[in-house]
């Protein structure tokens, strides 16, 4: 098997893309089916046998299946609502022509090495992010995950067909390391290949802004208990408040009831996505979000209900593994994300380390992600030597 980055990359491009170029590719829904066929058909073609965890997490290997000390590598399929094609799916893609580009060098691995596919990694369907990682490592119970819904309200358990199987036994001694390989989702990554060396500790939290829904015509602006209001005000808080910290605090997703434009709304519901570079910049950050969202609703005779969805701690790759792949790739940059990955969240476990490939503009999570096909080229070449040196 000697396929070419853009044979696989044509390949899967039109899969869950939408008319603007984004792509709507959410866990287990209709184009991420479609995905995972294409992963078991790739990994047929090269004579890898497929296991499922049980928690959605799909493993194409080579070498003994789940034998002592296999490293992973790969990634998820699942993109964010209308988000760029790279942020996953580049790092299974990858993952495969590395091993085509081992083999074709000879190489014999002393160790199984397996493509991952992770599910759910954006918490796009289900809310929570890295849910697969989460469950392999047993950083969720089961139960919970599987309770999980998504906006139709099918819940994650009914989308994998019963619930999942959680943390796999004897993980730390069935793994030895995993690498990932990502588009960066930065700016700071000016050459075509780097190496991760933290995460950022981030969350989700949810906000019910509640008040009174009534006619927009007919109720005094004095009368009014507007949730929208409170909501607003919040938003700005959070901006002001993440500029003060050095950090990020992002409010983009929102529902409103009845949502009418002659109504006033009776329920404002609205996500906070808040990340530092340290924990307990994060933590006040969110307390004072929190307390100026209580303050204002105080005043504009609402109510605010607060839930933390999702915490994903600091992460710190292993340092040593980290310089040695850097210098293994000709000294090439290490620096630190913002985003989520499931490298991060099994990190906790098991040596982790990541490869960033370069996105000229930086930008992501949208449909204008990109990265050229000889920077992912270079990629792959840097994960086939890495591959290599551990295995
Ligand atoms: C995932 O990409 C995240 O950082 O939210
Ligand atoms: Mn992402
Ligand atoms: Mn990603």
């Amino acid at each position: 098997m000697t396929a070419t980055f853009a044979e696989l990359w044509n390949g899967i491009a039109p899969i869950g893309r939408a008319r603007n170029g984004g792509y709507l590719r959410y866990a287990l829904d209709e184009p991420e089916l479609v995905l995972r066929d294409w992963f078991r058909n790739q990994a047929a073609r090269r004579d890898m046998p497929v296991t499922d965890d049980g928690n959605g997490n799909l493993f194409a290997w080579w070498g003994d299946q789940w034998g002592h000390d296999a490293v992973l590598t790969g990634s998820h399929f699942d993109s964010v609502p209308h988000g760029g094609g790279f942020d996953g799916p580049l790092g299974i893609v990858s993952a495969f022509l590395a091993i085509d580009e081992m083999r074709r060098q000879g190489r014999v691995p002393r160790r199984p090495i397996a493509v991952v596919a992770f599910v759910e990694e954006e918490g796009g369907r289900f809310g929570v992010p890295c849910l697969g990682s989460r469950l392999l490592s047993g950083a969720i119970e089961p139960e919970q995950a599987a309770a999980l819904t998504d906006r139709e309200g099918i819940t994650f358990g009914e989308a994998l067909g019963g619930t999942p199987a959680g943390r796999l036994p004897g993980l730390t001694g069935r793994i030895n390391a995993l690498v990932e390989l990502h588009i960066e989702q930065g700016r700071a990554l000016e050459v075509p290949v780097g190496v991760a060396s933290a995460i950022w500790p981030h969350g989700r939290w949810r906000f019910d802004f509640t008040g009174i829904g009534d006619h927009a015509g007919t109720t005094s602006m004095t009368d009014r208990r507007d949730p929208m209001l409170t909501f607003a005000y919040t938003v700005l808080a959070a901006n002001k408040e993440a500029r003060l910290a050095g950090a990020t605090a992002t409010m983009a997703r929102v529902e409103v009831e009845p949502n009418a434009t002659n109504a006033i709304p009776s329920l404002v519901r609205a996500w906070l996505d808040a990340r530092a570079a340290e924990t307990g910049t994060l933590d006040g950050l969110v307390d004072a979000v929190i307390k100026r969202a209580h303050d204002r609703a105080g005043r504009d005779g609402t109510e605010v209900a607060v839930t933390p969805e999702s915490y994903s701690a600091e992460v710190t790759f292993e340092k040593p593994l980290a310089t040695r792949i850097a210098s293994l790739l000709g000294d090439v940059p290490i620096l630190p994300t913002g985003a989520g990955h499931d490298a991060g969240v099994l990190s906790a476990h098991v040596p982790t380390a990541m490869l960033f490939v370069r996105n000229p503009t930086g930008i992501s999570h949208s449909p204008a992600e990109h990265a050229e096909e000889e920077d992912c080229v270079a990629g792959i070449g840097a994960l086939a030597r890495v591959l290599g040196d551990l295995t």
